[in-house]
Order: C-alpha cells, then sequence, then structure tokens
C-alpha cells in the first residue's frame, strides 16, 4: 500500500463508498459526512462527523499532504419550477457548490504539497442537456461544472480538477426513480444504451481520475451517462 491520503467527502453512500473502498486499498481516506456507519468495515478510512452544508472544517482535521479530493454531495431535487422556493435553490446551491468550495479550501495547501493532485467534482447529465423540472439542482452543478473549469485553470500544473457528469445512477439518492421493475424499466430505456449507471462505474471513473492513469487530463467535464446527453 502507497502512503496517500485521499479526501472523499460524501464517502458513506453511493458512489462516494465505491470510491472509498477502491482508494482505501492504495492508501488512507479521510471521508467526510454526517453519517459513518457503513465505513466501518472498510480498513485505512480515517472517519470525520461533518455536516458540510452547515459546519466549517476543522483546521487539523486533514493530513499534511493530500493526494486527491473527491467531493460526492448532491440532492436531486425535481420540482416544477413555479413550485420551487428560493430556499431550495439556496439549499441546492450551499450542499453542490459551496460544500465543494468549504472542502477543496480546506485541502488546498496539502495538495500542493503532495507534487501533484487531483479534484473530482461532480454534476448531473441536466446541465449539459435541458431537462424539466431540473432548475435548481441544474443551477446549483452548472455551477460546479464553472468551478471546475476555473479551478482547473488557476491550479494547474500541481493539482488537476475534473468533474463527472452522470445520468441516473443507482444509490440511494436516486432510490425513489428507481423504486419499482416499472420505474427502472423506464429509466433504462431512457438511454440509448439502455440501461442506468451503477455506483461502482461512476466511482471508476472518478477513481481513475484521481490516479497516475489520469494524469493529462485537467477542466473536463465527463458525461458517463449511457450515452444520454449526445445520442438521440
Ligand atoms: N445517483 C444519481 O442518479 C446521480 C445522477 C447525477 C448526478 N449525481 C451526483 O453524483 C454525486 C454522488 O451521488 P450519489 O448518488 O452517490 O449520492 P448519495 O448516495 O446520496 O451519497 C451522497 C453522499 O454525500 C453525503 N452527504 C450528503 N449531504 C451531506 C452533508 N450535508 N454533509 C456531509 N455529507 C453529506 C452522504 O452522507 P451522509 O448522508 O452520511 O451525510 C453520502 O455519503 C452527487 O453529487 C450527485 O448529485 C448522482
Amino acid at each position: 500500500m502507497s502512503d496517500k491520503n485521499y479526501i472523499v467527502a460524501g464517502g458513506s453512500s453511493g458512489i462516494g463508498l465505491e470510491l472509498v473502498k477502491k482508494l482505501a486499498l492504495e492508501g488512507t481516506v479521510y471521508v467526510l459526512s454526517r453519517s459513518q456507519d457503513s465505513l466501518s468495515n472498510i480498513e485505512n478510512v480515517i472517519p470525520i462527523t461533518i455536516d458540510l452544508a452547515k459546519d466549517e472544517i476543522p483546521a487539523d482535521a486533514l493530513p499534511e499532504v493530500i493526494h486527491g479530493i473527491a467531493y460526492c454531495p448532491g440532492t436531486i431535487n425535481l420540482k416544477p419550477f413555479r413550485s420551487l422556493k428560493l430556499e431550495q435553490f439556496r439549499e441546492d446551491f450551499e450542499i453542490n457548490l459551496i460544500g465543494a468550495v468549504k472542502v477543496i479550501q480546506a485541502g488546498l495547501k496539502g495538495m500542493k504539497k503532495s507534487g501533484g493532485a487531483g479534484v473530482v467534482l461532480f454534476s448531473t447529465v441536466a446541465v449539459g442537456q435541458g431537462m424539466s423540472f431540473h432548475a435548481s439542482i441544474g443551477a446549483a452543478k452548472g455551477a460546479v461544472e464553472g468551478l471546475t473549469r476555473s479551478l482547473a485553470a488557476e491550479l494547474a500544473p500541481k493539482i488537476r480538477v475534473n468533474c463527472i457528469a452522470p445520468s441516473l445512477t443507482d444509490t440511494p439518492l436516486a432510490a425513489k426513480f428507481l423504486a419499482t421493475p416499472e420505474k427502472q424499466e423506464a429509466s433504462a430505456n431512457r438511454h440509448p444504451l439502455r440501461r442506468y449507471g451503477s455506483a461502482e462505474e461512476i466511482a471508476s471513473f472518478a477513481h481513475f481520475l484521481l490516479q497516475e492513469k489520469g494524469s493529462w487530463m485537467t477542466g473536463q467535464i465527463l458525461g458517463v451517462d449511457g450515452g444520454l446527453s449526445r445520442l438521440r
């Protein structure tokens, strides 16, 4: 095992949890989330209990040297624009964008010391392609894509910043969209590749982007989406 240190915000569930399992085979993973029960059987994990929508990251919580950060918390609040309250826009913005800013700022010094670090953020297919009822999440994730490109420019060449924009993926966040066989079939059929995503396959892309293998990529928004963003 290497002596690398990774930060996974939102590593207790879904895509983040699958990423933690991969990174924990290679180094120490600091996991920031509100709950930690799902991590109890994984070695090389240091849990940090925090609500990233509200709390500041304690100054001494993160390691001296950081080789990679993934920011996974997200929301799917789908409503017609007329019934979306301003508060909803603010909450989505807070956890999707401001939370990511917090974690990256807290880890910046440590990443600069690593001699080549990677950051992975998460957007959604609904930014590149307009979708009804996605105004709040689309706006918040659009900001995440802007942050990705801006930071990639500003932090090169020491730190690479990329973003994955998945379509519907089988995680606790998406559970209500996949709750019955009918919903699963309808969701699968919306994609040119006729299925929805798995947490493991999205985590594999995040893992790639944090590794040496992904070291010539920065500023990219990667559509891992069964073809939904590009094909008809
Ligand atoms: N699943 C999809 O269909 C889909 C589609 C497009 C984009 N995405 C994006 O992909 C990313 C990962 O999604 P996922 O489906 O894996 O989500 P998930 O299963 O809900 O996992 C989200 C993780 O973030 C943590 N988290 C949420 N709110 C938090 C807070 N306030 N403070 C600290 N931690 C918090 C959760 O842990 P705790 O609850 O323990 O805090 C959990 O570990 C998200 O950014 C999402 O928007 C997902």
